[in-house]
């Protein structure tokens, strides 16, 4: 996607290090971040300078591929394993992190040579980070399909191209149907307690010329209430065997206002952030993270200068959990990279079981 006229991925290798779009300092700030070995991506990824399903899952991988740059020959696997767990650690619920992980470090043990492994293990970081900016781009076609002029569409946190490595999920319908030319208004909700929506995705959407208006999470039910939204689209982190969905903390209630209304919701995720091996979203990993980022909110000063400012009485405690599960019921359809899929247990075994569909090649 372009950021002021110039093409950019939200993430990328560059030799041994992993360059990245630094989140943290959206909208005010656009800055490179460069980590040079698999600690610096790791925390990357727990500090949230990268988030999003699909860009913490490239981020996972390459940090897998850094690990085994720098892994000494004698020793090879102890070290790629003690790199697996500290970057397994930094995030729980994203399935596309522990898919993009899995990948590289199978990749690795699976080559004869230290050397060859170190190959194979960048070879496969820059598949899968191939793979999520090419299933962006395809769930953006199938998405756009469901679209219709002047339609007035929802979307929560930040499903757009710095979720993933390109394109986006959620988003990506909307840009496919915006570049074809049709007419949309997208309706982003402010996200607290980090604000993805208010700050990442609102800018996207201006970057990318896309009609919106930012509302307060608090809003939403007086916009269904009017008849003010057509359909919501979210993206997800993890999708249990039976079509529950984890997303980011305040998608479930839009799910209950959808079904209230009988606005359809569709969850648009690719292939690696589906997950059988979870029967069901109450077995989905939920990150508790910390009760500052509730207590304090961070914005730019009159003065141009980033502050965090305590918006809460001294002694005032909070519970932040990241992420809710919505109930494969309240789901209208999910938007894969390969079509629609029913949000039932039976049609997404059907569809995980036939063959991925092959990544392009790394550029
Ligand atoms: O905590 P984050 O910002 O990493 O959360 C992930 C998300 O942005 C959302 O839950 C999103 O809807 C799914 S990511 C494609």
């Amino acid at each position: 996607m372009k950021v002021q006229g110039k093409h950019y991925r939200t993430i990328w290798l560059e030799g041994a290090a992993v360059r990245l779009i630094e989140q943290r300092l959206l909208p005010h700030r656009f800055e490179i971040l460069s980590c040079g070995d698999y600690q610096a991506t790791a925390a990357a990824i727990k500090d949230m300078a990268v988030r999003g399903a699909g860009a913490i899952g490239a981020a996972a991988g390459y940090a897998m591929a850094q690990a085994a740059l720098a892994a000494p020959a004698s020793g090879f696997r102890a070290a790629l394993e003690q790199a697996r767990e500290t970057i397994r650690s930094t995030r729980p619920t994203a399935h596309d992190l522990f898919a993009a992980l899995e990948q590289v470090f199978q990749a690795a043990l699976t080559a004869s040579t230290a050397d060859a492994a170190r190959v194979a293990a960048v070879q496969a970081a820059e598949a899968f980070a191939e793979g999520n900016a090419c299933a962006g781009e395809a769930i953006g076609r199938a998405g756009a399909a469901l679209l219709r002029p002047g339609m007035r569409v929802l979307t929560h946190c930040n499903a757009g191209w710095l979720a993933f490595v390109d394109w986006g999920s959620a988003l990506a319908p909307i840009y496919c149907a915006h570049a074809a030319g049709l007419p949309l208004h997208v309706y982003a909700t402010e996200t607290r307690p980090r604000s993805q929506g208010a700050k990442l995705t609102a800018w996207e959407l201006a970057q990318a010329g896309v009609a919106h208006r930012l509302i307060a999470d608090t809003a939403a039910g007086s916009l269904f209430q009017r008849s003010m939204v057509d359909c919501v689209i979210v993206g997800a982190d993890r999708i249990a065997a039976n079509g529950d969905t984890a997303n980011k903390i305040g998608t479930y209630t839009l799910a209950v206002l959808a079904q209230r209304h009988a606005v359809p919701l569709y969850v648009a995720a690719p292939r690696s952030t589906f997950d059988s091996a979870t029967p069901t979203g109450a077995a989905i990993p939920i990150e508790q993270r910390h009760e500052d980022e509730v207590l304090y909110v961070t914005g730019l000063g009159d003065d141009g200068a980033l502050r965090r400012v305590r918006v809460t009485a001294p002694g005032t405690s909070a519970d932040n959990p990241a992420f809710d599960v919505t109930p494969a019921a309240l789901i209208t359809c999910f938007i894969t990279e390969e079509g629609l899929i029913e949000p039932n247990r039976q049609a997404l075994a059907a569809w995980l079981q036939r063959r991925p569909a092959m990544a392009a090649p790394a550029r």
